[in-house]
């Protein structure tokens, strides 16, 4: 077998028979050494370079005592211990101060991070704001709370039952077409063997069932706003959208009269857009209401006047000086049928407000898709 490595050989076998022959071989070693040693602090593995020159079984030290010094001639033996002792005692002190180096600079990089430099500024963590469905609703319910009523909340996937039967409106009723809805079809094996049909569900289409499931569980009298999502079939545009958000309220006791409906609304358009604004009602139709109203507010961007600030017609009440707010109306005594409550003794009122539409009409928002496209460059003008 040969090799080429000069370690594994003998002095005699390498030709050197004089001390600077022997000089040359370890000076050679030595910078090769240097070279193992020369790598970038951080990247040299000093176990791997300690293994390799002073190993106790193949490291290059123990392979030269072996075959260069124990078999080496009495003419070059001294020169051979020599230079093997310098070379052995360079590699130890070298690895020693690389190894004092790479510790200094670790604990250098451990003590940089845990550094705290008291005088930099602070991480500003942006804070959210509320969105400004959710600042509206706040504000309608403390004005509701305000004169006594309590909130409750219901199902968005609803039964045609509450969303239209026992809110007066029948199956072929015309009045269902406006709210043309999305029906879901019950799950494969949602039908018990003992079950023929399962009642369909549909997102519902305004907070009105709520009215029903509320006096099924509450009896009279009843003073309450019950918020949330509503949807329907609607193409989205300025003024449409798939899901948007309602505000019912219901009050039934035994002597509540349309004065008292109409004080209560006008208290609260006033609260709502500021004291000097006006409310009316005009005559309209829903089931489940009798009369039913729908209420305007005078113009709250032209005061009512129907002028612009240039003698134009106002752009926003198209001249009118009101703007249409929602839908209302004295409770059915039909509905209070489906309920069990007594129609000949009790009597109440109620309102479907959308939400988005009077933050769009007090902040003056024109296209209601604003409020779930989250642009932060819209939500922050609302903090
Ligand atoms: N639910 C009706 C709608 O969404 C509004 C309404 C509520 C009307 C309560 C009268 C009474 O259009």
């Amino acid at each position: 077998m040969t090799t080429n490595d000069p370690t594994k050989l003998t002095l005699a076998q390498l030709g050197a028979d004089s001390p600077e022959k022997v000089a040359t071989l370890f000076s050679e070693l030595h910078s090769a050494f240097d070279r193992d040693a020369a790598q970038d602090i951080a990247a040299i593995d000093l176990g791997i370079t300690r293994v390799k020159w002073l190993g106790r079984k193949s490291g290059i030290v123990s392979e030269i005592t072996v075959n260069w010094l124990k078999p080496a001639s009495k003419e070059v033996k001294p020169a051979v211990g020599q230079s093997l002792n310098a070379l052995k005692s360079h590699i130890e002190e070298r690895i020693a101060a690389l190894a004092a180096a790479q510790e200094a600079t670790a604990e250098q990089s451990a003590a940089a991070r845990d550094k705290i430099d008291l005088s930099l500024p602070g991480i500003e963590r942006a804070i959210g704001t509320r969105h400004l469905i959710r600042q509206t609703y706040d504000e309608l319910l403390r004005i509701f709370s305000a004169i006594g009523y309590s909130v409750v909340a219901g199902p968005e996937i609803e039964t045609p039952y509450y969303n239209f039967e026992a809110l007066n409106i029948p199956e072929y009723h015309p009045a269902r077409d406006n709210m043309d809805t999305f029906y879901m079809e019950p799950p494969p094996g949602a039908l018990s063997a003992s079950q023929t049909k399962i009642e369909p569900r549909l997102l519902r289409t305004h907070t009105s069932p709520m009215q029903i499931r509320t006096m099924e569980k509450q009896k009279p009298p009843v003073r309450i706003i019950m918020p949330g999502k509503v949807y329907r079939r609607d193409n989205p545009d300025a003024t449409h959208a798939f899901a948007f958000h309602q505000i019912e309220g219901l009050a039934v006791d035994t002597d509540l009269t349309f004065c008292d409906f109409a004080g209560t609304i006008d208290f609260f358009i006033r609260e709502f857009f500021g004291p000097g604004t006006k409310s009316r009602f005009r005559p309209s139709y829903f089931p489940f209401t009798e009369p039913s109203v729908e209420f305007d507010a005078s113009c709250i961007f032209c005061g009512g006047s129907g002028m612009n600030s240039s003698g134009g017609n106002c752009s926003r009440c198209k001249g009118s000086g009101w703007i249409e707010l929602f839908g209302a109306g004295m409770v059915d005594p039909a509905v209070y049928g489906y309920v069990k409550y007594d129609a000949a003794k009790l009597n109440g009122f109620a309102f479907g407000i959308g939400i988005d539409r009077l933050a769009m009409l007090k902040f003056g928002i024109d296209d209601l898709q604003v409020f779930t496209q989250n642009d932060v460059r819209f939500l922050r003008q609302f903090p």
